[in-house]
Formats: C-alpha cells, sequence, structure tokens
C-alpha cells in the first residue's frame, strides 16, 4: 500500500452500483475500501478484479445499520489506513409495497439502511474528516426521492431523506472543506432493477427521454469527479443521473 494512497469507502460495493464505483476510485489512485454486508465472495472476486487492475483496496464489512458496528469500523480503519478522505454511502434496499400493506417492520428495515446507514456512517466519517480539515461524502439518493414513486414510499421517504439531512451536514460542514453531495440516479442496470419485469420495463423506458436503462459506470464517473478536488466548488448539491427521467 502507498503511504500517500487517499482513502475511498465505499458502503454496498459488493455489487452493483457500489461496485462499479470502487472499480472507478481505485483508477483514480484511492485505497478504495469495499463494504458488504453479507456477500464477502462477491466483495472478494471484486477485490482480486481491482487488484489485478493495478488498483489498492480492501474487504470492510459491516452492517451500516448498527451504528456501534459502524463506529468501531470507522476506529479501525483510521488507525489501519488512515483518516477516510471520501466516504460513498451506496448500500441501500428496496422492499416495495403500497401504504396501506406497508409493514412496520419493512418500514423500519428501508429506513434504518437506506437512511439512518448513511446518517452513520457520514457522522463516522466526518469526525476524521474534520480532523483532517477536508473530505467528500457523496451520497447514493434516488430519482425516486425526487419525484416519488407509487408502491415506493418507504424507500422514497428514505432517498428524500438523505437530500434534507446531506443540505444541512453540507452547512454544518463547509467551513472545514468538506463537502457532501447527493447523486440521485435513474434506472440503473444492477441485481436491484434486475427483478422488473419485461412489461415494467418497457413501461420505464417510455419515461426515460433518452430512451434506455443507464450503466452502473455512469453513476460511477459522477462519483469520481465529486471524489475528487476538480469540484472542490460544489457542495450541498442534488445531481441527476437519470436520462432525463426527472429534470
Ligand atoms: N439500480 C438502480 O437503478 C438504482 C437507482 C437509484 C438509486 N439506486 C441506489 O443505488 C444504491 C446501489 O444500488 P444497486 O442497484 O447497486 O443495489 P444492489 O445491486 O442491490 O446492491 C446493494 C448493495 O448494498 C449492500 N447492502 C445492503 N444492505 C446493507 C447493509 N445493511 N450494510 C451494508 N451493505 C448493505 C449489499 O451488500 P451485500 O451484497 O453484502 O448484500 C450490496 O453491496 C442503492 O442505495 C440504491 O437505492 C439504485
Amino acid at each position: 500500500m502507498s503511504e500517500t494512497a487517499k482513502i475511498a469507502l465505499v458502503t454496498g460495493a459488493s455489487r452493483g452500483l457500489g461496485a462499479a464505483i470502487a472499480h472507478r476510485l481505485a483508477k483514480d489512485g484511492f485505497l478504495v475500501l469495499i463494504n458488504f454486508v453479507s456477500n464477502e465472495d462477491q466483495a472478494r472476486e471484486l477485490q482480486n478484479a481491482i487488484q489485478q487492475a493495478g488498483g489498492k483496496v480492501e474487504l470492510c464489512g459491516f452492517d451500516v445499520s448498527k451504528s456501534d458496528q459502524v463506529d468501531e469500523k470507522f476506529d479501525w480503519i483510521a488507525k489501519t489506513f488512515g483518516p477516510v478522505a471520501v466516504l460513498v454511502n451506496n448500500a441501500g434496499i428496496t422492499i416495495d409495497s403500497l401504504l396501506m400493506r406497508m409493514k412496520d417492520a419493512d418500514l423500519d428495515k428501508t429506513l434504518d439502511v437506506d437512511l439512518k446507514g448513511a446518517i452513520f456512517c457520514t457522522r463516522a466519517a466526518t469526525k476524521q474528516m474534520m480532523r483532517a480539515r477536508q473530505g467528500s461524502v457523496i451520497q447514493i439518493s434516488s430519482v425516486v426521492g425526487e419525484s416519488g414513486n407509487a408502491g415506493q414510499s418507504a424507500y422514497a421517504a428514505a432517498k428524500a431523506g438523505l437530500i434534507g439531512f446531506s443540505k444541512s451536514v453540507a452547512k454544518e460542514l463547509a467551513s472545514r472543506q468538506i463537502r457532501v453531495n447527493v447523486v440521485t440516479p435513474g434506472f440503473i442496470e444492477t441485481d436491484m432493477t434486475g427483478a422488473l419485469t419485461e412489461v415494467q420495463k418497457e413501461a420505464i423506458l417510455r419515461s426515460i427521454p433518452l430512451g434506455f436503462l443507464g450503466a452502473p459506470e455512469d453513476v460511477a464517473e459522477l462519483v469520481a469527479f465529486l471524489a475528487s478536488p476538480v469540484s472542490r466548488y460544489i457542495t450541498g448539491q442534488v445531481i441527476g443521473v437519470n436520462g432525463g427521467m426527472y429534470m
């Protein structure tokens, strides 16, 4: 490991968007910490692929929705590798249901992972960033948090909550040169959208002006930009990667 490599932690990086973001940040020279909660095998495969491409990468499994695990892991990261310079809060789940059928446990789980998980990680990472007087936090929200979507009200509440949280924290931390921005992907081809039926996919395609589903790399490029000092004057922003489906 290079002594000078900056640390970037990507939550939920064992697959999907997180894996593409991990690859992209490793290409930019970060030591990337790959977080996952259960898929250690897939995380290891990604670790091997990034290493083969010449990148620096370590595994860092924990459940983002458990604040004690989050605090413990961030302490371990600081002691083992140094302070986190870039945090990408990408871990997320969706448990779809109409409001009338929503179960308390599903609502709790969605808010715990998608909203509170990102808050726990942001709190732990920005403690380290404050001491370093620099940092970039990138939240992976969703177009659904901006536009709403029938059958996804819990997920939309979590993803919209992330926007208000991030703008507040961006204001709190700007004087320490810590930037906090939100990326709102539209429909991107991953396991999460793999569950859609062909009929659902066709309906979605009709709502996307550019006429195709995005790739994880489309999101990863924007994250790499927000992680780099090239974006030093951008904070508190919500930026869509959605083929024009929400403007
Ligand atoms: N795909 C889309 O079209 C789309 C659109 C808008 C927004 N997003 C957002 O983008 C993010 C990534 O989506 P994706 O499609 O790549 O999802 P995905 O393929 O389902 O992957 C989800 C990732 O989150 C991890 N994860 C889940 N619960 C966790 C927890 N409690 N602690 C730590 N990690 C956890 C999973 O780890 P394991 O593998 O260990 O389970 C996995 O790495 C999510 O926040 C999602 O809401 C996606």
